[in-house]
């Protein structure tokens, strides 16, 4: 029996305007706002983030941003830092996303800075980690996420590590609607808690939540859910309906 409470956190990614997002979220909080044996975060686009913030202001979920700047401020343009995101009562940021390793050259020295300033603004880094299926099938799926969980979290100190979570996400799996199986999921999240008690000592280990991401949906949430050391899901593409999501946050509860 585990004592970490599930988490399923919503990635928007670049979808929703600000209205779009407050009708999405007064559905969800009418259906599960009061939902407090699951944490539930949304994480729209920055544009999206002061109104949604308002619109689950009677719900317990939290509010979630898909990236930031470490710096406090300063010549970035087009970039955005931790007090702003705090200004707008961000508890929750994604850090590390595979679109953004991929997509924006995003380094794991580039992320950690990001982890480091998360933390010291009391956010909580969603660190995302996973291998590309070329990676996988060169037997590479372990030494890949080692690498990306080790030097993600280098300086982390154990007074912060309780505030982490980490996101398994195998990037053949991400919008693909093909998932890992249970088996090929508990394995890595197994070797990152392993990873994670190396680091931080088995008490801490213990505490930090450990996701799955990658197309994980209504139908196979329950199974994956199920698993020891899955203790929640960072949900994409099913995240972008009523429907899909309030059914994920009803399968984490009654995964308890
Ligand atoms: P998906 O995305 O659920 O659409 O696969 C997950 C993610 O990228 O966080």
């Amino acid at each position: 029996m585990t004592l970490r409470k599930k988490l399923i956190a919503g990635n928007w990614k670049m979808n929703k305007t600000p209205a779009d997002g407050v009708a999405l979220v007064s559905e969800l909080v009418a259906a599960i706002g009061k939902q407090t044996d699951v944490d539930v975060v949304v994480c729209p686009p920055f544009t999206a983030l002061e109104s949604v913030g308002r619109g689950i202001d009677d719900a317990n979920f939290k509010l979630g941003a898909q990236n930031m700047h470490f710096e406090a401020s300063g010549a970035f343009t087009g970039e955005i830092a931790a007090p702003m995101l705090r200004a707008l009562f961000v508890t929750h940021v994604i850090l590390g996303h595979s679109e953004r390793r991929a997509l924006f050259g995003e380094t794991d020295a580039f992320i950690n800075q990001k982890v480091i300033a998360a933390l010291k603004n009391q956010l909580r880094p969603i660190l995302c980690v996973g291998e590309t299926l070329a990676e996988r099938e060169a037997g590479d799926t372990l030494k890949v996420v080692q690498t990306q969980v080790e030097a993600g979290l280098e300086g982390v100190g154990k007074d912060q590590a309780p505030n982490l979570i980490i996101a398994y996400e195998p990037v053949w799996a991400i919008g693909t609607g093909k998932v890992a199986t249970v088996d090929q999921a508990q394995e890595v999240h197994a070797f990152i808690r392993g990873l994670l008690t190396k680091l931080f000592g088995e008490t801490i280990a213990q505490k930090v939540r450990i996701l799955y991401g990658g197309s994980m949906k209504p139908s196979n949430a329950p199974e994956l859910l199920a698993q020891k050391d899955i203790d929640g899901g960072l949900i994409g593409g099913a995240s972008l309906e009523a429907r899909s999501f309030v059914d994920l946050v009803k399968a984490a509860a009654e995964a308890k």
